[in-house]
């Protein structure tokens, strides 16, 4: 349910028919509980406009506002805003309605968008590290909100397989031999300094890397396959990952680096043709407006850049994949490179005039002395030992609690442990740097997966223990069931924002301030003890039951599970 669309028509209607005026009717949320539910701003901009006073127009106004329906009451407030209370049989209608509902109250968007989304993107070289752990978290649950909301997502998965470092790595791997390269390449970061001991200390092997370099280049077969079985492996390593995350990122979605390679000439001629690029000390070069330092776009000895192949991927994802939205969940640090390309794709028509091009950039995770997030001994951390550590220390967290069988108690952990991870990650607003911290994360109070899981296993419990099937309306009875019948009611226009702005944040604040409405709610209005009024009671039971759907889908978007029983 879109309750402020609703209510701006509601008020558009108003301002006709009292022969104001006025093009859009903007709803804000009240900023204090007795100013009401919403307020409207828009009189005193009208007033400039008319040349009168505001408070004649706002009282002229609410004259006009229907409050037979879904508005309780409307009020003048200061210099002439509006304040509008929503009404409680309008709530109770509108919540029973969305009851048997599997969607929550939520519709789709009216105009679908083709969007793609870019995230992960782990270098196959190397071991994913945090800062791929962010992007893959933001962005999946970026891509399964949208698909929620009815546009048609693409996932891309930008992965770094090509590039010099290649020609070491697979004549390292050849020189290994099968055996030898399954068990070493178990450890990525590890193989990848054994490459490197080996690529200093003896020049014949560095000769045979450069050649294999360019042997990959022309496609050489026995080359290629080595090269592919080293991305074989590595891609395996993340897929791991994403298994235990639960991430929704298959094959399908990797449109890797290579996959440019042969489209990169063109990106180039397209460049020169249009004299966007020249050639500057030698290399291929795209000065932007006002800068003095140019965009490299091809090296003196021919070989592309970074930028290079992303002028490539966004012509593709233009033009192939025919997207009107493109969102690159990338590291903030990459903000003047996305920045650049995008203009230059623009500039160049690689990408139609009413694309969207959105950098979703996100912050540093940092440890809790403030330094960004490695080993004791300064190395990169090994995101899947991140992982099981969470639910290691989600069993300890938890196993005091209640008896549980051991295998019950290994799926909470788990559900409880990544469901940590992940919210740790996106309830913080995504720019910002954030300190990972286990306790925090953990705790069972505050703005925590576990707060939400829990909240959802207590109405579950709440659910069993009342026989017989609940059925029967809500009825809005007090303040707290107001607030709470509103809050779930919000739920669209919340995802709304998220989609729009990008911000998974949205929907933790949201969750939190859903669960703590339902702990004040309970806390006033038992529901299973003796002596209330049945009718009171089911209302109760659903409106229980509701939060508990609210809860769960949010957190279904957020990619987060739920249990029964914790
Ligand atoms: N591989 C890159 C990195 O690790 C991330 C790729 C992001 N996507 C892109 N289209 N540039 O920094």
């Amino acid at each position: 349910m879109k309750i402020k669309s609703q209510l701006s028509n509601i008020i558009s209607d108003a301002l006709k028919s009292a022969n104001i005026k006025a093009d859009d009717v903007v709803i804000s949320d009240a900023t204090k509980p007795e100013f009401g539910d919403y307020q409207f701003n828009g009189v005193m901009k009208l007033a400039k406009i008319l040349k009168q006073n505001p408070r004649q127009i706002a009282t002229n106004l609410v004259e006009h506002i229907d409050t037979t329906g879904m508005i309780a009451k409307v009020e003048v407030a200061g210099p002439g805003f509006i304040n509008i209370w929503l009404n409680n049989e309008w709530l109770g209608k509108e919540v029973t309605a969305i009851l048997t509902d599997d969607r929550v109250g939520v519709g789709y968007v009216q105009k679908p968008k083709k969007v793609v989304v870019d995230y992960s993107g782990p270098n196959m070289a190397k071991q994913m590290h945090v800062g791929h752990l962010r992007s893959t978290i933001i962005g999946d649950t970026l891509a399964t909100l949208l698909e929620f909301l009815g546009d048609d997502v693409i996932r891309q998965n930008h992965i770094g397989d090509w590039g010099t470092q290649f020609g070491m790595l697979i004549a390292y791997l050849e020189e290994q031999g099968a055996d030898g390269a399954t068990t070493e390449l178990k450890d990525l970061e590890q193989f990848y300094k054994d490459a490197k001991v080996r690529f200093d200390e003896s020049p014949e092997f560095a000769d045979k890397a450069r050649e294999y370099v360019v042997k990959i280049q022309s496609g050489d077969e026995h080359c290629l396959t080595l090269w592919q079985s080293f991305i074989d492996a590595s891609l395996g390593h993340c897929e791991e990952v994403y298994d235990k995350l639960g991430v929704n990122l298959t094959r399908d979605d990797v449109r890797a680096e290579s996959f440019y390679n042969p489209k990169l000439a063109e990106v180039i001629k397209t460049l020169k043709e249009i004299n966007l690029s020249t050639v500057s000390d030698g290399a291929e070069c795209v000065f932007l407006d006002g800068s003095e330092v140019p965009v490299i776009v091809q090296k003196g000895d021919g070989g592309y850049l970074y930028a290079t192949t992303d002028l490539a991927a966004l012509e593709y994802r233009a033009k192939e994949l025919k997207a009107d939205r493109i969102c690159y969940v990338v590291d903030a640090r990459q903000g003047q490179h996305f920045k650049q390309v995008f203009t230059i794709a623009k500039q160049a028509g690689m990408v139609g005039e009413n694309v969207a091009l959105e950098h979703i950039g996100f912050g540093t995770m940092m440890d809790k002395g403030g330094k960004p997030f490695k080993t004791r001994d300064g190395g990169v951390i090994k995101l899947i030992d991140l992982l099981d550590e969470a639910v290691v220390k989600a069993k300890e967290s938890i196993k005091e609690r209640d008896a549980h069988s051991e295998d019950e108690l290994e799926n909470i952990a788990t559900v409880v442990g990544i469901g940590a991870v992940k919210y740790a990650d996106l309830s913080i607003s995504r720019e910002s740097n954030y300190i990972f911290s286990w306790d925090k994360m953990l705790s069972f109070e505050g703005n925590t997966s576990l707060y939400m899981q829990y909240a959802y296993a207590r109405i579950q419990s709440i659910l069993r223990k009342y026989d017989g099937e609940i059925e029967g309306d809500i009825i809005i009875g007090d303040e707290t069931e107001h607030r709470l019948a509103h809050l779930l009611l919000k739920f669209e226009d919340t995802l709304s924002k998220a989609a729009t702005d990008a911000t998974p944040h949205t929907i933790t604040s949201y969750l939190y301030d859903v669960v703590t409405q339902f702990m004040k709610f309970y806390e006033l209005n038992p529901i299973l003890k003796g002596g209330i009024d049945e009718e009171v009671k089911v209302s109760r039971l659903q409106l229980a039951k509701l939060t508990g759907a609210v809860i769960n889908k949010g957190l279904d978007i957020l990619g987060i599970k739920v249990v029964d029983k914790i």
